[in-house]
């Protein structure tokens, strides 16, 4: 079978939860990875475990790829619920594989390229009816060369687990399905690229990503309660934690893991907790607590759909106000955010140094589209990462714990420290530890835990500008963050290769915020568009607070994050 090869393929599985869909899309994404190509995933299911339209969308290229795409060049149905949700985005050129005969007849739009593949229907026949995902996975292997020794090998080691006779099944119905695409006509151009060349890279989900930069970092104690979509983070330390000595507690919910960890950091371990915006809001009074005593842990929050329980298994970047002002009093905090998986293993490393050098939590932002993206990154070296140990007392005269100092940080001790005990509480004190409510000590007490802070813009890698060289002032300037960022840098590109003057503003620490970054960037942009996945702008807000800048505000909250083509249509809308 012919084809033209297509250097960026994106291809879309949709079906119903418990039909397999996501394993599909897992497979080919390790099998093209493993094959050297470039993967970005983007999946999201319903928050039911069985039932709903579960959708995975695999994009590969021989280029480095920084989201999940436009829209997809091959869809493959499971069902009429799948065929329906996507039937608005199959545009001439496009190629659908769907199950026939099925529970729908579609009616194919003009220029699609149709594969009727009988997927329930043969697994039933080979007395296999799970396998229906492995049939349709086998018909886009030979339809679209996915390379398939990669898929072999990965139906084989994925299965093993439950049981031989499933693999088997699974290898069989997965060759059935490539002999049934053999027999049709292929009519379309596309087929996968072919890497430029094999790399040492790792293929891994956002969440998995943030438990090995905490494992990098030298995490020692984790507690956490489940919750959608950030789970498989201590699913991961799980896996790893205990096998070096640490320790990982499931709490009964996020008030005791919070308080946990805020206790094992006391005690002198590098501490953390994972959860979404409804446990982070639970955590307030803790968060506030480790601030005013000056204990260092970070807090993973991977961001969902909200208000309340939301939208537990959609994307949305709206917990930015509870991040940096969710807590009574003035407390302060360090808030980070990640772009994609490499920031995911990076920024938690520098989470936990942030928090052990100026002793206070950190929250890390990820986002649901992020926590469960596959991308490849190179190899990880443990070595190459700079690892900051929080300050400890030397033991030289009478030991204060919380002595005023010029740069507000003062040296912390383990309990059981000759000389060095100490109350840590959430009662204002004064140097020694001890509960003092002047207005005097509160005011100088306040005035040193934010003068830490200050220091905070120092210890991270400036914003980075997105500019071609000695592009002087541009029409137009985006701030983004988050997972948006990478959707905002090939929108870039493309108006770039029509002409238009453009820039970008990837801001990494979102609290405090560094002003002086955002205003140079600001000079250099006639005008400024801030796209962010919330209702509310929030950003935006933020930026226009702490700065003269007055971006204007892209905002979507319909669960789904932004595509380049999205970002491409707005600026070429302002600008019109
Ligand atoms: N043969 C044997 N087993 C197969 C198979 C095959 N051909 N294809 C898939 N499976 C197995 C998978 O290995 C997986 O098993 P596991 O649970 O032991 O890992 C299981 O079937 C589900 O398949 P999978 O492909 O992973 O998912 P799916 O596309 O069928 O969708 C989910 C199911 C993931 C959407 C759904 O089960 C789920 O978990 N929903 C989210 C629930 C949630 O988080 N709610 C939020 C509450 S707040």
């Amino acid at each position: 079978m012919q084809g033209t090869t297509k250097n960026d393929l994106i291809v879309r599985i949709g079906g119903e939860g418990g039909e397999g869909v996501i394993s599909v899309g897992d497979f080919i994404t390790q099998a093209c990875a493993h094959a050297g190509l470039d993967v970005y995933t983007f999946k999201t299911f319903p928050a039911e475990i069985k039932g709903g339209y579960a959708m995975y969308q695999v994009r590969a290229s021989t280029e480095h790829l920084y989201n999940q795409g436009d829209i997809f060049d091959v869809l493959c149905a499971f069902n009429g619920e799948a065929y329906n949700m996507n039937r608005a985005f199959l545009r001439p050129g496009t190629a659908v594989v769907y199950d026939s005969p099925g529970d729908f007849d579609p009616e194919i739009p003009p220029g699609v390229h149709a594969y009727p593949i009988p997927m329930t229907h043969t697994a039933k026949e080979m007395m296999n009816p799970r396998a229906k995902n492995m049939v349709a996975m086998g018909a886009l292997s030979i339809l679209f060369n996915i390379p398939v020794e990669s898929l072999r090998e990965v139906i084989s080691a994925k299965f093993t687990r439950k049981g031989e006779d499933v693999v088997k099944g699974n290898l069989a119905a997965f060759e059935r399905g490539r002999e049934l695409a053999t027999a049709l006509q292929k009519t379309d151009p596309w087929t996968i690229g072919s890497p430029k060349s094999k790399q040492d890279v790792i293929v891994m989900s956002g969440n998995n990503a943030i438990g090995l930069g905490a494992l990098i970092a030298g995490l020692d104690f984790f507690s956490a309660y489940p919750i959608t979509p950030a789970t498989e983070v201590a699913i991961y330390v799980a896996k790893h934690l205990p096998k070096r000595g640490g320790t990982l507690i499931q709490a009964e919910d996020e008030i005791a893991s919070i308080s946990q960890v805020v206790g094992a950091s006391y005690a002198g371990k590098k501490a953390m907790t994972s959860t979404s915006g409804p446990g982070l809001a639970l955590m307030s009074e803790m968060l506030g607590m480790a601030f005013m005593a000056e204990l260092p842990c970070v807090v993973v929050d991977v961001q969902r759909g909200g208000p309340s329980t939301g939208l537990p298994t959609k994307h949305e970047q709206s917990d930015l106000f509870l991040a940096i002002h969710g807590a009574h009093g003035d407390a302060g905090r360090i808030v980070l955010s990640v772009e994609n998986v490499q920031d995911c293993i990076d920024l938690t490393v520098l989470a936990f140094n942030l928090a052990e050098k100026y002793q206070c939590p950190v929250i890390l932002l990820s986002d649901g589209s992020l926590a469960f993206s596959t991308q490849n990154v190179p190899y990880p070296d443990p070595d190459s990462y700079t690892l900051v140990e929080r300050a400890r007392w030397d033991g030289e005269g009478e030991y204060h714990r919380y002595r005023l100092t010029e740069n507000g940080i003062s040296p912390m001790t383990d309990p059981g420290t000759p000389g060095g005990m100490h109350i840590a509480t959430g009662l204002e004190h004064n140097e020694a530890g001890l509960p003092s409510y002047t207005s005097a000590n509160h005011e100088a007490m306040q005035a040193k835990r934010f003068r830490k802070l200050k220091g905070v813009v120092n210890d991270v890698a400036p914003a980075e500008v997105d500019a071609v060289h000695g592009a002087g002032i541009a029409d137009i300037g985006i701030i983004a963050w988050g997972s948006t960022i990478g959707v905002v840098r090939e929108a870039l590109q493309r108006l770039r290769a029509e002409g238009y003057s453009v820039k970008g503003f990837y801001p990494k620490l979102l609290n405090p915020l560094p002003a002086q970054q955002f205003e140079a960037f600001g000079a250099s942009c006639k005008r400024l568009l801030l796209p962010e996945v919330n209702f509310q702008g929030q950003l935006a807000h933020f930026v226009r607070a702490e700065t003269s800048l007055r971006p204007e505000s892209y905002t979507i909250c319909g669960g789904m994050p932004f595509t380049p083509e999205m970002i491409v249509n707005k600026v070429k809308e302002i600008l019109a």
